[in-house]
């Protein structure tokens, strides 16, 4: 028999990277892709799997009690990864409601409907989440598992509270949970409202480069299919009830990686070295910015064994490519909804 496995926002960014993984290396599990196709999600992002036969995928928002029930109903669920969210800090800024309905309340839907209609005695449920539930670090130090709670945004506090319902579900239900939080990802397929698409897309078509603030801010990027290998060893070994931290020991300055990319972008596309420096612009800083991000993940590298597998200038380069050879996919989500998102955040900086 096989194991359902429902997996949600798949339709998104990690979430894509994360189905197809679990569809090709499992043929035993029939992976359920529910995802509520908002702007970010998107099918063109799995294309490839349309036909296969242990992929299936169901439309639903998390935040329709009935729709999650009808799923879990026709589907004998063994266990849930959970990715679906808004996940975007600067959408939080303008519209938090949005972020406490679906990562808040659509959480504790699938909870309930987990403990409620979960079939297995050795499933769990896993949510992923992020590191900015620690809320900003100074100059030195990392996040460790044990790092109280202090998140800074909508989104992160929408984040930590999914989190800890996550976790009182455990408590309280001995519902079999794991949660990790990872750093900031980078990849294919990542909606370019976030920084690396956002700035690939624009130097293409020669617009300004918006760094807020004076582009101090640091992050710990990370591979999104290193993501998705950890999301796999800690779905499979990981303890139930505990907490991963996930990162890749890779913290860049905003500004000094908007550099990078120029200097990338001008060589590929053929342009004079230094011309898409020019297109540089300082805006705004974003309220409430946090300073810097950085993951100690020495709990998932000793008890699992994990560890990136790509160093950054290879997966960034990767990375680059993918959005040059893709052009239709890029074109096809900037077009429409994504001008006037531009223009909201964007136009008067
Ligand atoms: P994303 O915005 O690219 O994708 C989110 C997906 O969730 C989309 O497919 C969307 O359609 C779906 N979704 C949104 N609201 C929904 C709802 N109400 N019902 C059903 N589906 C809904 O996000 P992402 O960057 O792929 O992030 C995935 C998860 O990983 C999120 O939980 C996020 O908090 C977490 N995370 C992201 C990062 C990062 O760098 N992007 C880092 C750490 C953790
Ligand atoms: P983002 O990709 O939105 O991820 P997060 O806020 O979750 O870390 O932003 C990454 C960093 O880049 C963050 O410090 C904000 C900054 N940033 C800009 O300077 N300009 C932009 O247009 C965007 C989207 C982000």
């Amino acid at each position: 028999m096989k194991k359902n496995i429902l997996i949600t926002g798949g339709a998104g960014f990690i979430g894509s990277h994360v189905v197809r993984r679990f569809v090709n290396r499992y043929p035993d599990y029939q992976i359920i892709n529910l995802d509520a196709l908002t702007y970010a999600g998107n099918l063109a992002n799995l294309t490839d799997l349309e036909t296969t036969e242990n992929y299936t995928f169901r439309k639903c928002d998390i935040t329709n009690v009935a729709d999650v029930e009808a799923i879990f109903k026709e589907f004998k669920i063994h266990s849930v990864i959970h990715l679906a969210a808004e996940s975007h800090v600067d959408r939080s800024i303008t519209n938090p409601i949005d972020f406490v309905m679906t990562n808040v309340v659509g959480t504790v839907i699938l909870l309930n409907a987990y403990k409620q209609y979960g079939e297995a005695a050795d499933g769990r449920f896993y949510h992923v989440s992020t590191d900015e539930v620690y809320g900003t670090l100074g100059d030195d130090g990392k996040f460790t598992e044990t790092t109280p709670y202090d998140p800074n945004s909508p989104y992160s506090a929408s984040k930590a509270s999914s989190d800890h319902f996550v976790r009182a579900y455990h408590e309280t239900y001995k519902l079999p949970v794991v949660i990790s939080n990872c750093s900031n990802n980078y990849g294919s397929h990542q909606f370019p409202e976030k920084l690396i698409p956002l700035m690939i897309h624009n130097i293409k078509n020669n617009k300004p480069l918006p760094v807020y603030g004076k582009g101090e801010n640091v992050r710990d990027w990370l591979w999104v299919e290193d993501h998705a290998s950890a999301i796999d060893v800690i779905f499979h070994e990981g303890r139930i009830g505990e907490t991963y931290n996930i990162g890749g020991n890779n913290e860049w300055k905003n500004l000094d990686l908007v550099h990078k990319l120029c200097e990338i972008m001008d060589r590929k596309l053929g342009r004079p070295a230094g011309k898409s420096l020019e297109l540089i612009t300082f805006v705004t800083d974003r309220a409430g910015h946090d300073f810097r991000y950085a993951i100690d993940a020495s709990k998932l590298e000793n008890e699992l064994g994990w560890s990136p597998s790509v160093a950054f200038d290879q997966g960034f380069e990767k990375t680059i490519d993918w959005y040059l050879e893709n052009e239709e996919w890029l074109e096809g989500v900037t077009s429409g909804a994504y001008q006037s998102y531009y223009s909201e955040h964007y136009d008067h900086r």
